[in-house]
């Protein structure tokens, strides 16, 4: 195994040194929403796919022997160059460890009790690469590998566990299959016990594992419900030293669900209407300095209103959002005066007019239906 290895790592290499794009195999259409797309601080500063595979071949091969590789690759003439590219396809047909092994292989160093906290990290690390294809993404739990990385999520070292959820969202984003298949490992709850962490990016990446594990998903989605998924929202938003970015997470997590909830046919009532301090530190959100977050709870404010089951007087004498929608359009207009971030502004004042027509006519028809009860 460590010959067949060692052939992967210098073709790919090679294939690197003559530019080769290795990244096509791992290429896939970026991800497409603002919810799944992934916070830029990564762990290293920078982990591209490509980054992770020279990772991956770095860490499993003899420097020396490498150092001699790229070398000699530097020292070939254009014929020499080519030459070698022939033979280098010829090798990645016959001799590529295939995708599962090298999963395998990944997976059995996880099991291997006695592997160092670094060859622990690169070995999840392969895997956060070789998850993207959805191919490798559904054998994964065949080979062992959901147990695995879900039993690293209890690792003492936080970079451990950030690369394990971000493992859990990759392989189950719009994938169905795999959201049932970690979802019925019951890794939920550890999740939203994770979002809460004081390392930003754990809570970032259990977000994200979160949402993607639910995500056009009802069955993930009732058992966020039931594991008081509002509640872990409403902790979060209501917290105002958190990070903004974990406040954008959520806002829009919440946006999506309701909307979820908006396009479908499922009668429930989301538990996020009976939550009133959690409306209340949404709608507290409109105010927030940060005009991006500003933009997303204002849209989440208005995917609420247009549940059918949203009280209008909550939103008004609870949450006091006719106040918030007045300063907010104050806010707006100062930016447009002082012509800062003009073209966004204006876009939010748009949704924000938008938003108030909805509130208000929401309320006329409570107004008008009070009216017929009194008469
Ligand atoms: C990934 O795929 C997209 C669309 O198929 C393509 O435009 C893009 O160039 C590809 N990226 C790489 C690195 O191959
Ligand atoms: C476990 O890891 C140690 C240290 O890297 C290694 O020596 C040993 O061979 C591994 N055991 C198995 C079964 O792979
Ligand atoms: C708010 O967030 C900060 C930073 O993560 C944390 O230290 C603090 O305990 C949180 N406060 C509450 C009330 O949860």
């Amino acid at each position: 195994m460590g010959g067949r290895r060692c052939i992967a790592v210098s073709a790919l290499l090679v294939l690197t040194a003559m530019g080769f794009s290795c990244a096509d195999r791992l290429n896939k259409s970026a991800a497409d929403d603002y919810l799944l797309v992934e916070e830029d601080t990564h762990l290293d500063g920078g982990f591209s796919s490509l980054d992770g595979m020279l990772q991956w071949a770095i860490g499993h091969s003899d420097p020396a022997k490498l150092k001699e590789t790229t070398l000699n690759v530097q020292r070939l003439s254009p014929e020499e160059l080519k030459q070698r590219q022939m033979e280098i396809k010829e090798l990645e047909k016959l001799q590529m460890p295939s995708d599962a092994k090298l999963m395998t292989v990944a997976i059995n160093d996880l099991n291997n009790l006695s592997l160092s906290l670094e060859d622990r990290r690169r070995a999840l690390q392969e895997l956060l690469v070789l998850v993207e294809p959805i191919e490798n993404a559904n054998d994964l739990h065949k080979l062992g590998g959901l147990t695995a990385v879900i039993k690293e999520l209890n690792n003492p070292n936080p970079e451990i566990r950030i690369i394990s959820a971000w493992i859990l969202g990759k392989a189950s984003q719009n994938n169905p299959f795999v959201q049932n298949q970690i979802l019925e490992l019951g890794v939920l709850a550890k999740l939203m016990e994770m979002a809460h962490s004081d390392f930003v990016e754990e809570a970032t990446k259990s977000l994200y594992a979160i949402s993607a594990l639910i995500r056009n998903y009802p069955e993930g989605q009732d058992l966020f419900y039931m594991e008081a998924g509002d509640l872990m929202l409403q902790k979060i938003l209501s917290n105002s030293s958190i990070d903004i970015r974990l406040h954008r997470k959520c806002v829009f997590l919440l946006s999506d669900l309701v909307e979820f909830q908006l396009d479908g046919t499922s009668n429930r009532e989301l538990p996020f209407l009976r939550n009133q301090h959690l409306l209340k530190s949404v709608i507290g959100l409109l105010l927030s300095p940060d005009l991006d977050l500003q933009e997303k709870a204002l849209y989440a404010v208005k995917n609420l209103l247009m549940l059918r089951s949203s009280d209008a007087l909550v939103f008004k004498d609870v949450c006091e959002l006719d106040l918030a929608l007045s300063r907010m359009r104050q806010q707006l207009q100062q930016l447009i005066l002082e012509d800062k971030f003009n073209d966004y502004a204006i876009d939010v004042e748009n949704l924000r007019r938008e938003v108030e027509l909805i509130f208000r006519g929401k309320l006329d028809m409570v107004r008008t239906s009070f009216g017929t009860v009194l008469n």
